[in-house]
């Protein structure tokens, strides 16, 4: 069985911790695209652990894990993530732990440059993570990157970070008046590295396909959320992947006929870190308090996360873009005492109802959200056992959701925790 998870909104709506517990009856977890823009929170027990680019499968011994050809490796991060997981006694071995060859590199110039791009727009930033992502993917499309696999290859490394920066290192002094960077020391410093790390680089297409033919159970992981896609996304305001589940073909090797599920990670109300447009942001009350209650600081940059009502727009959206067969619902635990839940059902644009999201850049920033309103719940629901124990407006909630989705909302998350999930029969 091979089951794609995404994120269904813009990102953070708690994929780490449904990959978590979906590991558990997995034998192999795949990321197909993204990098350390990334932060995927698990929690087990006390213990949080936040992944940037290893697979959110980690933390179940034995089952294994892959940093497929769709993701911009950093070497630095990946390190520092490997050592960190190794020192909490997490078994990072090269036999559980893969990098595709063709995964591309994320390098110092990539950074500078996407903190040089951020600086220059002023009042117009996209709000990246400063993580390098987008001018890495731009390299893989220009054929100048360098790929996980040319770390054996010295000389090519050299020269490729030689021809690199002959254009970058223009764009970096003379545009940006940033500091130009030294192709040696770069080469020196990956060169120098690169032995910790070439264990892990392989032909991990044959890995997962050999796993997809012996009949095992894989879990593709994605990153970020639906709305930040290159193609699907708020455009400009997105990341520079495709995040939707096709991502998963590309960004692994599989064929689209290889996946069986799609399961949507949705939170129970919407956010999104960086600038872009939001209908159903919340600039009061009800958005701090969503805000402080769910703790929306972004796991990679630590920003405040913008926080408002549940957009199905947005979801619905999504379920189309994706061929969603199940809902994961998180977060539900966050509505606590809000009297009354707003949902957003469809938009106004110019006296027209939109039932989905204008494909025009602006567009959305102009929509008026047009809410249904139902009743709150003031229990605590975080201790729930099964999913009866929860109350009817909670229940109703889910159910509403699953209306207008037409998608099964198949587990429902009540806490950060592995046991505050509740199954649906
Ligand atoms: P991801 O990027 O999609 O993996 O999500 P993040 O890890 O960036 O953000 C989700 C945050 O919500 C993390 O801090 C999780 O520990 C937390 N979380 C996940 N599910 C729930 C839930 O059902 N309730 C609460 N209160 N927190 C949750
Ligand atoms: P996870 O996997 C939320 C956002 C950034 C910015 C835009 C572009 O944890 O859900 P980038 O650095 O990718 O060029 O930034 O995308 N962004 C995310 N927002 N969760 C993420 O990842 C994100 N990764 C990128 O805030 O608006
Ligand atoms: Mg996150």
């Amino acid at each position: 069985m091979n089951t794609v998870i995404i994120g269904a909104q813009w990102g953070d709506e708690g994929k780490g911790k449904i990959v978590d517990l979906l590991s558990a009856g997995s034998d192999m977890i795949v990321r197909f695209q993204g990098g350390a823009n990334a932060g995927h929170t698990i929690k087990v027990g006390n213990e949080q652990t936040i992944l940037h680019l290893v697979p959110s499968g980690i933390l179940h011994p034995g089952v294994k894990c892959v940093i497929a050809n769709g993701v911009v490796l950093d070497p630095e991060v990946f390190l520092a993530e490997i050592e960190a997981l190794a020192k909490k006694g997490i078994d990072i071995s090269p036999e559980r732990l893969a990098i595709s060859k063709k995964a591309h590199l994320i390098l110092p110039y990539h950074k500078s440059l996407d903190k040089a791009r951020e600086a220059k727009r002023a009042g117009n930033k996209i709000g990246t993570t400063g993580r390098g992502i987008g001018p890495c993917y731009e390299d893989k499309a220009a054929r100048i990157g360098i790929r996980a696999g040319d770390l054996g290859n010295a000389d090519l490394v050299r020269s490729k970070i030689d021809h690199a920066l002959l254009e970058k290192n223009i764009l970096l002094k003379e545009l940006y008046k940033f500091e130009c960077l030294d192709p040696d020391k770069i080469a020196a410093e990956l060169l120098e590295i690169a032995p910790r790390i070439l264990p892990y680089i392989k032909d991990t297409e044959a890995i997962v396909h050999d796993a997809i033919n012996a009949d095992k159970n894989i879990l593709f992981e994605g990153a970020q959320g639906i709305h930040l896609d290159i193609d699907h996304g708020t455009y400009p305001f997105v990341t520079s992947s495709n995040t939707v589940a096709g991502g998963a073909t590309c960004g692994s090797g599989i064929a689209p006929g290889n996946i069986d599920e799609v399961v949507g990670v949705v939170k129970a109300y919407t956010t999104r870190v960086g600038s872009g447009p939001f209908p159903t942001e919340l600039l009061d009350d009800a958005g701090s308090y969503l805000g402080a209650k769910g703790h929306e600081f972004g796991a990679t940059t630590g920003r405040p996360r913008r926080c408002g009502w549940l957009d199905m727009v947005v979801v619905r959206e999504s379920v189309r873009l994706n061929g969603l067969t199940q809902i994961a619902l998180t977060k539900l635990d966050v509505l606590e005492s809000l009297p009354q839940l707003k949902i957003c059902v469809a938009y106004e644009l110019d006296g027209k109802t939109l039932e989905y999201m204008p494909q025009v850049e602006g567009d959305l920033a102009r929509v008026k959200p047009i809410y249904d309103t139902v009743p709150g719940f003031d229990e605590d629901i975080s201790n729930c056992a099964n999913y009866n124990e929860l109350p009817e407006a909670a229940k109703n909630y889910i159910q509403k959701i699953e209306q207008i989705s037409g998608v099964p909302v198949s587990l429902v998350s009540v806490g950060p925790g592995r046991d505050q999930t509740l199954a649906r029969e």
